[in-house]
């Protein structure tokens, strides 16, 4: 019992009771026109009909050689996909459109600075630019299939460019969100040993130029210390032979692409065929210990997956233009700007700036000028654009058929003002649950069959079948009213292979929990863990309510508490520190934390700041913590674990229950004092 008590409230166990939305219907416009008007399409998914179904996805795509089997379970739960399959990432998102739309709009590039001209690549030019890129990396950096490569790139048009070469190659790609520290990123580029790392050497974000270079110096010097060296840096310049970054180029490991591409000039390097299980790439993501996991993406399975679900969810077709306002350093870039839409051709836009820079019309400004007509975002961005510029978009001359909210719970009432004044009253809304593990969509309605329901994402996505059990491994009926552990029935393809490097974590984290046999080479044995706790509701749409885990989703961004609390220990004042999460109003969450000292350390403000610096420097400023509070000491129970869900409803100002059972309980009251005074 005593145990028990320090078992933090499991959203599983909290009966929630909410108001049903009314359902918003697609127009008819809308639904004439749409990729996926058939029913029918549940019952050709149905687990009846499993795994066959998702021959429609491979179908989607060339293949050197078919595959001859569709799922292979025999090392469970490492599912492999399209065996016996080869096929190339690369050539199926460039090469195979020439034939018929080489003069069409790959890629729209938007710079940031508001007197810089649009970039419009064609895939012809996008095709040149791979292929060049492709040699370089093949000839001057060593490059051959299954290498890992580390990518700390922002968002320009070079990112996508320098994905497609390492895929044409069968490179495993590991981008690094640009925002993230050099730190962040050497740790990526242990983990992966990776020996070249590719860049950027500055970008704009909020009007100001950054200097991105100094985070390559950084990562190189201290993935050394960790047993990685680094020996070739590949800058991509911002301004094409124009110096942008005061950080100097170290001699004989750092090179401006543009510089070696003279060389390349007219290159054309023939994509490897690649297993269809060959990794594509490692998207890291936080978990909840200090480390951050690598997800491994297979070739074909992530391939079919993305480019099945940008056609019949995102709704692409050759004439749209289509916009995902999301960071190519998160796997929504991944899917749904680069793979998903370049697979099936269509012309995607890839905007390095804030949407709100230099005001809240500039999304739109850009709308306007490119005609986008299916725009792709995340609560938080709808948050924000709401509160600064609730009557912006009426003033910009765009029509949005469809849009999509993905990344975290939308509050009904922030849906609503999505729908009514950015989609104008006329935009088709997807909801879209999924995480960095799963590639693609696991629930959403399908936009020319389901009615919208603003806050749920909809019903499980052809092909998936999700079901909520509760922490005794019962499934909860539709309609129970009851939240459970979200989980998924059966594997599908874009779902990640393993964690690089770490099985045992992978099994441990996904799937130990509801695996009644450990042997079983069956997938119906193996659950796959969301981490995240939902209601179903009598219609079988889901409701997202968030992680059951210590991940906190700031700004639709994943971070653990515990890599937070690790950063935070670096400082060698601290001596405990705990994280919890804070409702915020446009970010969704944030992070506070609480700091009990060494012995002899003394509080002050510089102290917290430099704790908060520290985060940044380890990890990014996105995990800026709101406050850091010096406690006298942590709410522990008589064992000694530090009560977070204690000090959550501190900050939260929530009730924070009874603590009569902890062991410093007087403590309670004074850390009340200090944050709620
Ligand atoms: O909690 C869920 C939330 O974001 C988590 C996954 O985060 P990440 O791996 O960074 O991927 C984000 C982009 C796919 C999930 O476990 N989440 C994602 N989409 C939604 C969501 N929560 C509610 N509604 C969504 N549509």
């Amino acid at each position: 019992m005593a145990e028990k008590e320090v078992v933090e409230t499991s959203e599983a166990q909290i009966a929630v009771h909410w108001q049903e939305e009314g359902y918003y219907y697609p127009s008819y416009e809308f639904v004439a026109q749409a990729n996926m008007t058939d029913p029918g399409v549940y019952d050709r998914f149905s687990l009846d009909n499993f795994p066959n179904c998702f021959k429609e996805y491979a179908d989607l795509l060339d293949w050197y050689e078919y595959w001859d089997t569709m799922l292979d379970t025999s090392d469970a739960p490492c599912w492999k996909w399209f065996v016996g399959g080869k096929i190339n990432a690369s050539y199926n998102c460039v090469d195979r459109h020439l034939a018929k739309n080489k003069n069409k709009a790959a890629i729209h590039f938007v710079p940031e600075p508001l007197e810089e001209k649009y970039e419009h690549i064609t895939y012809q030019e996008l095709y040149v630019k791979v292929n060049e890129f492709t040699a370089l990396l093949r000839d001057f950096a060593g490059l051959k299939a299954g290498d890992r490569v580390t990518l700390h790139m922002p968002m320009l048009a070079e990112l996508p460019i320098t994905m497609l070469a390492c895929a044409r190659l069968g490179v495993i790609h590991s981008q690094v969100f640009g925002g993230f520290s050099g730190r962040a990123c050497a740790d990526r580029i242990v983990d992966s040993n990776s020996r070249v790392l590719i860049t950027a050497d500055a970008y704009y974000r909020s009007g100001t130029l950054l200097d991105h270079k100094q985070n390559a110096d950084i990562a190189c010097d201290l993935a050394e210390k960790d047993g990685q060296k680094v020996d070739k840096v590949l800058v991509w310049q911002r301004y094409p032979g124009k110096a942008s970054s005061p950080t100097p180029m170290v001699e004989g490991r750092d090179y401006f692409v543009n510089d070696l591409l003279k060389d390349y000039y007219g290159a054309r390097v023939d994509p490897v065929p690649m297993p269809a299980e060959a990794p594509l790439f490692l998207m890291y993501t936080s978990g909840t210990t200090g480390k951050p996991k690598g997800c491994q993406h297979s070739t074909g399975g992530y391939l079919a997956y993305v480019a099945g679900t940008s056609k019949y969810v995102q709704d692409i077709h050759p004439e749209d233009v289509y916009w995902c306002m999301a960071d190519i350093g998160w796997i929504t870039g991944h899917s749904y700007i680069v793979y998903g839409p370049l697979a099936i051709c269509a012309s995607t836009v890839v905007y390095e700036g804030v949407p709100t820079f230099p005001d809240a019309g500039r999304a739109w400004r850009i709308a306007q000028d490119l005609d986008v007509n299916i725009f792709h975002t995340a609560p938080t961005a709808i948050r924000a654009l709401r509160k600064i510029g609730p009557d912006e978009p009426a003033k910009y001359n765009y029509h949005f058929k469809h849009m999509t909210t993905v990344g975290e719970p939308i509050e009904p009432e922030v849906w609503k003002w999505y729908h009514k004044e950015v989609g104008k009253g006329e935009a088709t809304i997807v909801d879209t649950w999924w995480q960095t593990e799963t590639g693609g969509f696991l629930a959403s309605t399908l936009p020319g069959i389901n009615p919208m329901k603003p806050g749920s994402a909809g019903p499980g996505m052809p092909g998936i079948h999700p079901i909520i059990l509760d922490d005794e491994g019962e499934m909860l009926p539709q309609g129970a009213g009851k939240a459970g552990n979200i989980c998924i029935r059966n594997p599908w393809p874009g779902g990640f292979q393993t964690i690089w490097g770490d099985r045992d974590r992978f099994v441990e984290t996904y799937y130990a929990r509801y695996c009644k046999d450990p042997n079983s080479k069956k997938w119906e044995d193996w659950p796959y863990l969301t981490g995240d706790a939902a209601v179903e509701a009598e219609d079988g749409y889901f409701r997202i309510l968030g992680r059951i885990d210590d991940v906190i989703n700031v700004s639709g961004h994943r971070l653990g508490t515990k890599e937070i609390e690790s950063a935070a220990l670096v400082c060698q004042e601290v001596a405990e520190a705990a994280v919890v999460p804070v409702n915020h109003e446009i970010k969704g969450k944030e992070p506070d934390l609480y700091i009990a000292l060494k012995p002899g350390i003394e509080a002050s403000d510089e102290l917290a700041q430099k704790i908060n610096d520290t985060i940044c420097t380890e990890i990014g400023k996105i995990a800026k913590c709101r406050k850091v509070w010096i406690v006298p000491d942590m709410p522990k129970t008589r064992s000694g674990k530090i009560m977070r869900r204690v000090l959550g409803a501190i900050s939260n100002e929530i009730d924070e229950g009874d603590v009569t059972t902890l062991a410093n309980p007087e403590i309670v009251a004074s850390i009340k004092t200090m944050v709620q005074s």
